[in-house]
């Protein structure tokens, strides 16, 4: 089957709206550090150019969460895969995620994160698809809300693959 990577968000339009939630960030967290928690791999394209984008203090941590495998849908099952290597007690945490789907990743991962004592603890998306919710998740910050369709680039991947892509991107298959 030969795959073609259609365009949704092009480079411009997502550096231009990473810039204005960096901006919006930078606001809301005046006088504070915010802690930035990526979710591995596909949030950290995304925080990257995020964290240069802020102008309060940031510092990051990492940490892994199996989702999908080789297909396009949910698994359902979320796993520690790696953990983060500092506390978060007393943080001003902000967990960066590359999309929100069915939203039990999310749902799991705040639940679990604010079991750590953090002074605060909000989430950034860069993508969400509110269609395909099935569990409840209150997302603080969304660069863009998409379609149900499935999407790679700018860290979202099919298969390992198109996490380089610098644009959001739809794969079609035929
Ligand atoms: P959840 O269904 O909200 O738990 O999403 C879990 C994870 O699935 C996300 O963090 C992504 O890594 C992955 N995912 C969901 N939708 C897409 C997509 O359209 N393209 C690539 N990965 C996706
Ligand atoms: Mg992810």
């Amino acid at each position: 089957m030969a795959e073609r990577v259609k365009i949704l968000l092009s480079e411009e339009e997502v550096n231009k709206r990473i810039s204005e939630i960096g901006e919006q960030i930078s606001k809301d967290y005046a006088g504070r550090q915010v802690h930035l928690v990526c979710v591995l791999k596909g949030g950290a394209f995304f925080m990257c150019e995020l964290a240069k984008r802020i102008t309060v203090p940031v510092s990051l941590d990492f940490m892994s969460v199996s989702s999908y495998g080789g297909d396009t849908k949910s698994s359902g099952v979320v796993k520690i895969v790696k953990d983060l290597d500092e506390s978060l007690k007393d943080k001003d945490v902000l967990v960066v995620e590359d999309i929100v789907d069915s939203g039990r990743t999310l749902s799991y991962l705040l639940e679990l994160l604010g079991q750590r004592g953090p002074k605060s603890l909000a989430l950034c998306t860069l993508l969400d698809k509110p269609e395909r919710r099935v569990v409840d998740v209150k997302v603080d910050y969304t660069g863009f809300e998409i379609p149900d369709e499935f999407v790679v680039g700018y860290g979202l991947d099919y298969d390992q693959r198109y996490r380089n892509l610098p644009y959001i991107g739809v794969v079609e298959l035929d």
